[in-house]
């Protein structure tokens, strides 16, 4: 996620492009730039690192000249983090500039084929393809070789293109990735959302799917990619510049929880081509992959909790032993790690203290690591043997949900990868497998448009003093999460528990009213659960279930959630969502800093 500006009118547009990237730098600060056409030519200024060195490098705006600009805030995907991977990205003569928001699925294809035609690209990004093409086929109309460049691209996007031929217009486009367009006197706005404009106007133009808006001083024209002119109402926003940061939602965590199909859609969608899971991530060669004997999987926290769903995946589909460590705890255990041992190493930041130096370890003892991560160009993607993206996008609240989500994402993916690979799926069932992964957004998505019921429970339970997790299987390794999640936002103590094992010593904790939330999604042990159910309500607990929708029957056994039914393997990134909602209303009804809890960082750099 990354935040685009765009300023035309008869003022300097450098102070505006400044003010506007700082109100969006929440949707990505790992590097930023403008461009101006100061009357003569496009004029780029732009650097890694914080806006801060941006405004240093212009000296807050002052060495910028024009009074037609873009300006970017970057949250990297293709490339990491630099100044020539920063936006706005020139074509080769320099007279067009685009910045972009979104992902470009098919760039590599497109920078082949311009790269064979002789264009030399300065960029390891996907956007520079986009101001390459624009100059390729670019023969005295900009909005016609813009509708021409879209034709060409597969993906999502919000672009802002000025060029030096057209200097009293600026082209924007609109594809899944939001964009406005603010109205103001004379002059006119382009932003990834109000938050960027509100200083200077409240009167916006919303742009849908592949519409296109051409702004010069006088006006606004938004078209369609027929040139059909769009007629649009225009929208008064009336909110605060902090609520618009959260789109509207009272806190990030919320924004995050509904962003989620997007997000898992952004991590899947490219790797999978033509039914086929493709990891261009991962160097090793098929020799290399079936030369591996176990795979070890190290991470804290929530990453800890992708790792325990992935053992049960992994050994079931891969037939390999698995073993999940708290990074914390592998580097002082003298593991027995070589070079026969696949090591992932899962981290949302890629900064976690304990997962670096737990990755090292892997590493001097011989282990080729592959890191999934969300921040591009973090220590732990950096010295990963390999490293495969979630594009999650920022994510601001403490308590991970959407990187969560991609961490489960892509370790579906790497199962399918892996699978294939081996031989351990037969054609059938991946081509299955891969059907039902593609339908996981859309599958998330309903989930979110039933979150009422949800907000009930958790309006019974917000004063408890202990609740409990329990699940089997897969179920075991989510209600961790779910524990966690309530714990570290609401404060409330929780534990999770392997639902067989509760009989064992805790159930003496079990009393009257004591609410116990039960996973009860995985299809072979769903006798085994209700069982389990029974026993603890027989001592007084008050149970809510989160099951399948293909077993009503569950609802007789306790206050039931239902979701949408989908593979056994894919069933925790559906039944986290409710357990994600649960604590935050608990933790809203309480009263609690949900973004910033007590004691806790979004990234723990120490030991
Ligand atoms: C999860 O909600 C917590 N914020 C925390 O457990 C987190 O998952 C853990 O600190 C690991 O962080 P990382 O993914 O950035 O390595």
């Amino acid at each position: 996620m990354c935040g685009i500006v765009g300023y035309i009118g008869y003022e300097q547009a450098g102070s505006f492009l400044l003010d506007g990237l700082e109100k969006l730098e929440y949707r990505g600060y790992d590097s930023a730039g403008v461009c101006l056409n100061d009357g003569s030519e496009l004029v780029v200024k732009k650097a890694k690192g914080k806006l801060k060195v941006l405004k240093e490098l212009t000296q807050n705006g002052k060495l910028l000249a024009g009074t037609v600009g873009i300006g970017h805030t970057r949250w990297a995907t293709h490339g990491e983090p630099s100044d020539v991977n920063a936006h706005p990205h020139l074509s080769k003569s320099g007279r067009f500039a685009v910045v972009h928001n979104g992902i470009i699925e098919n760039y590599q294809q497109l920078k082949d084929y311009l790269t064979s035609k002789g264009i030399v690209f300065r960029s390891m990004t996907d956007t520079e393809v986009i101001a390459q093409l624009i100059e390729y086929y670019y023969k005295g109309d900009l909005v016609d070789t813009v509708i021409k460049v879209l034709e060409k691209l597969e993906g999502s996007y919000a672009l802002g293109v000025i060029s030096q031929e057209n200097p009293d217009e600026i082209i924007a486009v609109r594809k899944e990735s939001p964009l406005i367009i603010g109205l103001g006197d004379k002059e006119n706005y382009i932003a990834s959302d109000v938050t960027a404009i509100l200083t200077k106007t409240r009167n916006i133009l919303r742009l849908e799917n592949n519409e296109i808006a051409i702004l010069k001083r006088d006006g606004v024209k938004i078209i369609d990619t027929d040139k059909e002119e769009v007629r649009k109402e225009i929208e008064t926003v009336e909110w605060d510049v902090s609520a618009a940061e959260k789109g509207g939602y009272e806190h990030f965590m919320f924004k995050e929880i509904m962003e989620q199909p997007k997000a898992v859609k952004d991590t899947i969608s490219p790797r999978i081509r033509n039914g086929r899971v493709v990891l261009d991530e991962i160097k090793l060669t098929d020799e290399q992959l079936k030369s591996f004997t176990k795979v070890n999987i190290l991470a804290c926290g929530s990453a800890y909790h992708v790792g325990v769903v992935a053992k049960y995946i992994f050994e079931k589909m891969l037939r390999i032993p698995v073993e999940v460590d708290l990074a914390s705890e592998f580097r002082y255990r003298d593991p027995i790690i070589n070079d026969k041992v696949l090591t992932i190493v899962i981290s949302q930041s890629g900064e976690t203290a304990d997962t670096k130096e737990a990755m090292k370890e892997a590493q001097r003892r011989g282990s080729h690591v592959i890191s999934i991560v969300n921040v591009v160009g973090s220590a732990i993607a950096v010295e990963s043997n390999d490293v495969i993206y979630t594009w999650a996008g920022p994510e601001i609240a403490v308590a991970t949900t959407k990187a969560y989500s991609t961490q489960l994402a892509v370790i579906y993916l790497m199962a399918l990868y892996f699978g294939d690979k081996l031989g351990t799926i037969v054609p059938d069932e991946y081509k299955a497998l891969v059907g039902e992964l593609e339908k996981l957004p859309e599958r998330i998505e309903k989930i979110l448009e039933h979150k009422e019921k949800i907000q009930y429970l958790a309006s019974k339970y917000f004063n408890s003093k202990d609740v409990f997790f329990i699940g089997r299987n897969i179920d075991y390794a989510l209600s961790l999460e779910g524990s966690l999640k309530l714990k570290e936002i609401s404060y409330i103590h929780s534990e999770a528990y392997a639902a067989g094992e509760l009989k064992h010593g805790t159930i003496s904790l079990i009393e009257k009213g004591t609410p116990v939330i039960a996973l009860v999604t995985h299809e072979e042990l769903i006798g085994k659960i209700v069982s389990n159910i029974e026993e603890v309500k027989t001592r007084g607990a008050e149970v809510i279930c989160i099951a399948c929708d293909s077993h009503p029957e569950i609802e007789s056994h306790g206050q039931t959630i239902f979701i949408p039914k989908s593979c056994d393997m894919l069933l925790p990134s559906l039944a986290v969502i409710p357990l994600q909602l649960f604590a935050y209303y608990v933790s809203s009804l309480k009263g609690c800093d949900i973004d910033k809890p007590r004691n806790l960082a979004k990234s723990v750099t120490v030991e």
